[in-house]
């Protein structure tokens, strides 16, 4: 599968559309598979970490306010690509474009001033510290004059009022992170990467380790966002229902490739498992090698 001589898979890679017939080794996506007007886009990236390669030629396209939806095992890649798109690591070879224009990112600060902001797998909240807090960590609003006291004041009344706006209830904004459930943690996190400009939210794993009611809280949250307007949302997931029901369109990644994508409403939970059972059934048969 992991073929170096295997073309990149891109967007214009043929496919019937009949996943089941058609080979792991070529992406499928249908004709029409592609949004019309894109906010990112990898083209071949290829990242490698000494004698591993993570991403294989990973091609991919984010639509303008859509949601897509990353799928895939673990060491699949999935995180590894968040991480490009984040400047947190650089391509070993392929492109990037954001907002159509070709685009090196060359550091976290660099996606950020651009609209990409992550909201990772670890999080990395600060839990000991108050939900407003964590919302300005890094960019907390100071008074003006030479003491450059905190203005506490002001940070809590935007913060309450960011999660109001977009429909996350807690408490107190002065309650420490760490009293919150892990959905809530979670919807904070979300506030903040939201609530400093983001245009492209890049979600890893978001619902990991929670409960159907915490699950359903961030898919609402993430919903709600992209009904606001304005942001183009890739998530990481594990789950295939929940994925279909959220993303507009979905893509699989496995062994550091893209290997399927389509439209959610245009594919199910049993064709995705079928593409993952074949892809077992091939690596049994191939000895279980990458
Ligand atoms: N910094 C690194 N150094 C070396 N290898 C790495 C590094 N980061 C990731 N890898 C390897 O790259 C591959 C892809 O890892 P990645 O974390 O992207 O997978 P993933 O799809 O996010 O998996 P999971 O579902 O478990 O989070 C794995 O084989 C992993 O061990
Ligand atoms: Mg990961």
């Amino acid at each position: 599968m992991s073929d170096p001589q295997q073309p990149a898979p891109g967007a214009s890679a043929a496919s019937t559309g009949d996943a089941a017939s058609s080979s792991t080794r070529g992406v499928t996506s249908p004709q029409g598979a592609q949004p019309a007007r894109e906010a990112l886009r990898g083209d071949g990236l290829v990242k490698r970490f000494g004698a591993v390669t993570a991403l294989d030629g990973v091609s991919f396209t984010l639509g303008a306010g859509e949601i897509l939806g990353v799928l895939g095992d673990n060491g699949a890649g999935k995180s590894t690509l968040v991480k490009i798109l984040t400047g947190y690591h650089q391509q070993t070879a392929g492109t990037l474009y954001v907002n159509g224009s070709e685009t090196l990112l060359r550091s976290v600060d660099h996606a950020r001033s651009l609209g990409i902001e992550c909201v990772y797998q670890d999080l990395a909240l600060a839990n000991s510290l108050s939900i407003y807090h964590n919302m300005f960590l890094n960019r907390e609003i100071v008074r003006r004059g030479p003491l450059r006291l905190l203005d506490h004041r002001r940070m809590r009344e935007i913060a309450a009022q960011c999660l109001d706006d977009i429909g996350v209830h807690v408490p107190s904004v002065d309650l420490p992170v760490e009293r919150l459930s892990g959905g809530q943690r979670q919807a904070i996190a979300v506030a903040r990467a939201v609530h400093s400009n983001a245009k492209i939210l890049l979600l890893d794993e978001p619902l990991a380790a929670m409960g159907a009611r915490e699950a359903a809280l961030i898919l609402d949250l993430v919903m709600r966002l992209k009904e606001k307007g304005g942001l183009s949302i890739i998530m990481i997931m594990h789950n295939y229902a929940q994925t279909l029901d959220i993303a507009d369109r979905i893509v699989l990644m496995q062994r550091g490739r893209v290997t399927f994508e389509q439209h959610s409403a245009q594919t199910s939970v049993a064709e995705l498992m079928e593409i993952v059972r074949r892809e077992y059934r091939a690596m049994r048969a191939a000895g279980g090698a990458r």
